[in-house]
């Protein structure tokens, strides 16, 4: 009998038997550590869409996808949605506890010190088109950050790595204020770092020379709850694309927008600007039906957005704490009667009432209700991607400086099965 923590592979007819150790982690499933399997057997492991892989070791968020949970370093989402703000959830996801009064105070001193763009930086935006799409800009600012900070980019040096990630989280909203500025044709507005970090980003984003803008508290709560909801989710596409960015030695600003740009897609990050176009194409809810139907249908390409998860089967927590902002949000601005917002709830119902839907366990994700949220307060649909990317780039610091940090770290490098011809001549 082999000892209970380890996994017998049999490789085939007449091939010796390979033990292989299995791990357990804090919670969640155990792994079969497969690294010597090759070295053991010749073989690889077939896993397409990393279904059953874990590709490295994080103790900074747990999700348990059968049972609706998700963990920022061991603190319930709930709990961190209803009693902790962005900046604190930012500071427990990069350092492993919540701050201290005083802890906090110099976080936030410190990415305010970081808040302001160079001047240079903002003449390299304006070699945009005005029409760019927000993720465009994005992906090509802060990849650029790359050329303005070569005093900081050791990332062997973790003093370095600290400064960076300083710069990345304070960034982030006043590149994504300025992409909406250049594309409204409206002047940027520069940060005010007497502003908490939220109401700094809506300043930035709706104030103008001509007018001051006070914001609305239930606004400013709404816009940091969408912050911290989406900070971080374990080693999803884009956190996983930053780890293997970063897994060559590239530059942090290099691979957060490797990030940035993974994000984009509309099965990811894009889900939240895709699924406020698909309801403004179903236009009615007399055409629900239609779409239903067309999402159900093999031969046709259209997918219910912001319906589904690779890892929540039950429910998207987010999800919940998101649908409550929605109904805080569209009552305080007196818009419970929206149209697309009546629209979404009778979606909801229908899909959840539907066979299709709840035998593949398809339920409505975060991104259904964060674009109607983000709409109500007056953010457009195509900024929706930039503010999850401003929100997740904290995540993405995180995991990036974590993997760094790993001793068992190594250049992600996959292999394949080749399918394609063997070895042949030119003729
Ligand atoms: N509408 C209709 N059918 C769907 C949908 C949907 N939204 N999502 C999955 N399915 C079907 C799919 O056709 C497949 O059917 P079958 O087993 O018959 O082939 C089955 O459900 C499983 O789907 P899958 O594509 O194998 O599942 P996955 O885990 O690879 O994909 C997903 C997960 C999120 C990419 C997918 O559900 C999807 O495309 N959803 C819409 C896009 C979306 O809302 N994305 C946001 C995710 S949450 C934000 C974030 O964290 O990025």
């Amino acid at each position: 009998m082999p000892p209970q923590n380890v996994a017998t592979l049999s490789p085939g007819k007449g091939k010796q038997e390979i033990e292989l150790p299995i791990v357990s982690g804090n919670e969640g499933p155990d792994v079969v550590d497969i690294r010597s399997l090759y070295a053991q057997s010749g073989m690889f492991t077939y896993d397409p869409g990393f279904v059953s892989t874990a590709s490295c070791k994080s103790a900074i968020t747990f999700i348990d996808g059968d049972k609706g949970v998700l963990l920022y370093r061991g603190y319930p989402i709930e709990q961190l949605a209803t009693r902790c703000d962005f900046m604190e959830v930012s500071y427990l996801l990069l350092n492993g506890e919540l701050p201290t009064p005083d802890q906090k105070a110099k976080f936030v001193d410190n990415i305010k010190n970081h808040t302001m763009l160079h001047e240079q930086l903002i003449k390299f935006l304006s070699g945009f088109r005005r029409d760019a799409h927000p993720m465009a800009v994005m992906v090509g600012v802060v990849g650029a950050l790359s050329a303005f900070y070569h005093d900081a980019m050791d990332v062997s040096d973790a003093q370095h790595r600290e400064q960076s990630a300083f710069r990345l989280i304070a960034k982030l909203p006043t590149i994504t204020a300025i992409a909406y500025k250049y594309n409204i044709g409206q002047p940027f507005i520069y940060p005010h770092n007497d502003l908490g970090f939220t109401e700094n980003f809506l300043h930035m984003m709706f104030a103008t020379p001509a007018e001051q803008y006070t914001p609305n508290p239930v606004i400013v709560r709404a816009l940091d709850r969408i912050l911290i909801l989406h900070a971080d989710h374990e080693q999803n596409a884009s956190t996983s694309t930053v780890r293997l960015a970063g897994s060559s030695g590239a530059n942090p600003f290099a691979c957060i927008s490797a990030g940035i740009t993974c994000l984009w897609g509309p099965a990811h990050g894009g889900a939240n600007e895709a699924c406020l176009n698909m309801l403004e194409q179903i236009g009615d809810v007399s055409r629900i039906n239609e779409y239903i139907a067309r999402a159900k249908d093999k031969n046709d390409p259209f997918r219910l957005m912001g319906f589904g998860h690779r890892v929540y089967k039950n429910f998207d927590p987010r999800a919940t704490l998101m649908r409550e902002t929605c109904h805080e949000v569209l009552d305080e601005l007196g818009l419970h009667n929206d149209r697309l917002f009546k629209l979404a709830l009778e979606l909801e119902k229908i899909a959840l009432e539907d066979d299709y839907f709840i035998t593949k366990k398809l339920y409505p994700n975060v991104d259904f209700y964060s674009g109607i949220v983000q709409r109500a307060l007056g953010i457009p649909t195509s900024m929706f991607t930039a503010i999850f990317a401003t929100a997740r780039t904290v995540g993405w610091v995180a995991q990036w400086n974590e993997m760094i940090s790993d001793p068992e770290q190594k250049i992600g490098r996959p292999r394949q099965l080749y399918v394609g011809a063997p070895r042949r001549d030119v003729p």
